[in-house]
């Protein structure tokens, strides 16, 4: 877009490649011959330079600029927000205008005395620049244009992406190379592919973003002082011209660090006054900066409880000094005892999160969120819901998820994650009776919140087509697509994907489709079983390693013994983890009848000869997915390969390479796992395969 690239896996899903077919060129012309854009500040110039990059690149027309008097009857293109032009408020009028529409757009195709018209309507700029990006996916999609009345109102206020960037370039959990934002503990000087990336983003329709990791070390301490921020001033110029909002993740003893103080203690006046005098220099560089986003005692970071202090007063301390600019205080709630005694089994790191914030419910200040990760431990191939989504009422949230796949096959084994975060997404917590999904606690709909979201781990790097895997970009797409609208389908999401991404040929669409849609089902039957988790290499967490985790201080444990495995997690023997959900999900859980198989041994220990709903028992059952796991990476590799015809050589060689090394490596977990539970227990796989 910048340059020609050759790598097409850098445009993502913006690939706008040529229209072929000459007669859909044809018609799609006809609609797009002039273009009115009325208005000129931040966004609205992005919009027109996208729409007329887009057409350019599909159509291989450049629209000419149409004026009121011009009525020679060609079709036009209308882009505008809200009061510019009657044509634009008519497409608007189906809303009340509330606040939270203002993100929102509308698509409106018709005729009038002027001739053919397409209004590309939005609230506001940012919901202009969505409205194009739609416009341009109609195209790319080959959708009708005629007739077309498209209302979209975000159901997320937020919908933010964090960057686990650290200024030596490195990114934690990062998979695609190296980060495209920091470089020798300097942020760039060159933003082309910070634009880049910003342009996938808003297409989406994300609206904020924090650029360093939450794991805020020495130098990314210091992007909050003065020198640091002029840095981070361009950054957010980059983002702003995408409807982007800029955020950073701070240091919570930077009073201490940076400031010359010798306490971080948030009751501490000459502390708060510190960050407010911050806040003042930060807004005076940026004014539209989102916030700061915070890590606090957790994994060895600082934070209030060093000086006595909880969460509430910690996050209200920030949330006062930015909050006169508008700015907002995510704090996460991945809090939990690191230094664990594994021989200790009354603590139990999923009750951690829930333990430390429930009892600040109602503390937290109206411009704070508590960020808290989909599961009560941390990104596992399957987890519980945490029950803070619908424990917490009185407190704004944000559902975290982690695209970047740190448990989940790191970019090597292909993992969408797509229905993943949908079973998340529509998980009933009953907080207000049936029907209370995570999808509406976290929106902040449910509850009345004034704020609230989603936010998740990006996994991209300065590797050509971002994302190392390129099928992994499906899960940046589809975390926006949720972000912008819960409600979508998993299977929806990856067709417009595909489409955009690769083509709209049906075979091409049907195999990577089944490939997609199957991959964390495969993924998870070669791995760790049943729920419990884990099972990995410590420290990089890639590849099979049973009792990695279990003589360790992390809380992360099976329990496995020559009888049986599990975590006992019910109220009646177990940590009573159960019964921090609302009823009936607790009693669902509790029951070792009603458990669901897929996470009965996160709620229960259970003999390995224990019969689950599948009829099988808990050891065949272990046997058979991973046999059955690795047959099925193998046959992605074969599916791949039938469509080496209709895919261009370096994606589709690329894609390959990796699907290769994950059939190996899904033996290598099916090995190691079988393995190990064959010589713990002792019982024989009924179909005698070869078990070592
Ligand atoms: C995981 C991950 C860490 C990360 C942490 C977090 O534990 O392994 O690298 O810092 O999550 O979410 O803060």
């Amino acid at each position: 877009v910048n340059e020609p690239i050759r790598d097409k896996g850098y445009a993502g899903w913006l690939r706008y490649e040529s229209i072929e077919d000459e007669k859909v060129k044809q018609i799609y012309s006809n609609w797009c011959s002039m273009l009115s854009v009325t208005g000129q500040s931040g966004c609205l110039q992005t919009a027109k330079q996208e729409l007329i990059t887009g057409l350019q690149a599909m159509l291989g027309v450049q629209p000419s600029d149409w004026h009121d008097s011009t009525s020679n009857h060609l079709g036009r293109i209308v882009l505008g927000v809200a009061g510019s032009s009657p044509l634009i408020d008519q497409a608007l009028a189906w809303s009340n205008h509330g606040a939270s529409d203002s993100d929102g757009y509308a698509i409106l195709s018709g005729t009038d005395e002027q001739g053919r018209y397409l209004a590309l309507a939005g609230f506001t700029e940012r919901g202009a620049l969505y409205a194009v990006f739609h416009f341009l996916k109609l195209l790319q999609t080959r959708k009708e244009l005629e007739g077309l009345a498209i209302q979209e109102i975000p159901r997320n206020g937020l919908r933010m992406i964090n960057q686990w960037d650290n200024m030596d370039g490195s990114i934690e959990r990062g998979y695609a190379g190296k980060s495209i934002f920091y470089e020798n503990n300097r942020i760039v000087e060159d933003v082309t592919r910070v634009r880049d990336y910003a342009r996938l983003l808003a297409s989406v329709g994300m609206n904020a973003i924090s650029i360093n990791n939450v794991n805020v070390h020495q130098w990314e301490t210091k992007l909050i002082t003065n020198q640091g921020l002029t840095d981070v001033k361009r950054m957010a110029e980059v983002f702003r011209g995408y409807g982007i909002r800029l955020y950073l993740s701070i240091n919570f003893a930077s009073p201490i660090e940076i400031g010359g103080l010798t306490t971080a203690d948030p009751l501490d006046l000459d502390v708060a006054k510190w960050w407010r005098a911050r806040a003042e220099e930060i807004y005076s560089q940026i004014p539209d900066f989102g916030g700061f986003l915070v890590k606090a005692d957790s994994e060895f970071r600082p934070g209030p409880f060093t000086y006595g202090r909880n969460h509430a007063d910690g996050a209200n301390m920030l949330a006062e000094a930015i909050g006169p600019y508008g700015g907002t205080v995510i704090w996460r709630c991945f809090v939990y005892n690191c230094l664990q005694d594994w021989r200790d089994r009354s603590t139990d790191r999923a009750k951690a999160a829930y333990d430390h914030f429930m009892p600040l419910d109602g503390e937290f200040k109206d411009n704070v969120i508590l960020q808290i990760k989909n599961g009560p431990m941390d990104f596992q191939v399957r987890e519980p819901v945490s029950p803070l989504f619908g424990g917490l009422t009185r407190t704004n949230q944000v559902l975290e998820l982690q695209i970047t796949q740190e448990y989940t096959g790191q970019q090597r084994h292909l993992c969408y994650l797509v229905p993943q975060w949908k079973e998340v997404l529509d998980y009933d917590t009953y907080a207000l009776g049936e029907g209370s999904s995570v999808a509406s606690t976290a929106s902040g709909s449910l509850f009345k919140r004034p704020l609230g979201g989603m936010a998740a781990v990006s996994n991209i790097g300065n590797d050509s087509n971002w994302t190392g895997h390129d099928l992994a970009q499906a899960n940046l797409f589809g975390f926006g697509r949720l972000a912008w609208n819960p409600s979508l389908s998993a299977e929806d999401i990856a067709k417009e994907w595909i489409q955009m991404t690769f083509s709209c040929d049906s075979e091409v669409e049907a195999t990577l489709l089944r490939m997609l849609m199957d991959s964390r089902d495969i993924y998870e039957s070669y791995t760790a079983p049943l729920g419990v988790g884990w099972m990995v290499n410590p420290n990089h967490h890639y590849g099979p390693n049973v009792d990695g985790y279990e003589y360790a201080k992390w809380g992360t444990y099976h329990f496995a013994d020559c009888k049986g495995i599990g975590v006992d997690r019910t109220l009646s023997s177990g940590t009573g983890y159960s019964a921090q959900y609302h009823s009936p999900q607790s009693n669902v859980y509790e029951s070792l009848d009603s458990c669901p198989d897929e996470l009965l041994l996160f709620f229960h220990h259970v003999p390995y000869t224990h019969r689950l709903k599948s009829g099988k028992t808990v050891i065949q059952h272990i046997y058979d997915a991973h046999f059955e796991g690795a047959e099925q990476a193998e046959a992605l590799l074969n599916k791949w390969d039938l469509l080496a015809a209709k895919i261009d050589t370096l994606r589709h060689e690329r894609v390959r390479y990796r699907l290769v090394d994950q059939a190996e490596h899904a033996k290598e977990w099916r090995d190691a796992i079988n393995t190990y539970f064959y010589r713990k227990s002792g019982i024989k796989d009924e179909h005698h395969r070869m078990i070592y």
